[in-house]
């Protein structure tokens, strides 16, 4: 897609309390959601209806994994 692939890992978050471990997550699971929307615009551009699909489902999990997050800091 244009890319060049990396084999630069993010930084990993580690410790804290579980406040911060979940609000870490939860922050985690927001840049996955971006980068998965900024997927599916480009499968959208390329016109790769296939790509685009696989993105939008991945999307959706990363959507649920951030409500879990949100819900259980609200406990
Ligand atoms: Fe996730």
């Amino acid at each position: 897609m244009g890319g060049t692939p990396t084999t630069k890992p993010d930084p990993i978050m580690v410790g804290g309390d579980l406040s911060k471990m979940l609000s870490d997550d939860k922050k985690a699971e927001e840049e996955a959601i971006a980068l998965y929307k900024s997927y599916i615009k480009l499968a959208s551009d390329a016109n790769d209806p296939v790509s685009r699909l696989l993105f939008e489902e991945v999307l959706g999990e990363e959507e649920k994994h951030h409500d879990t997050f949100t819900k259980l800091l609200e406990k």
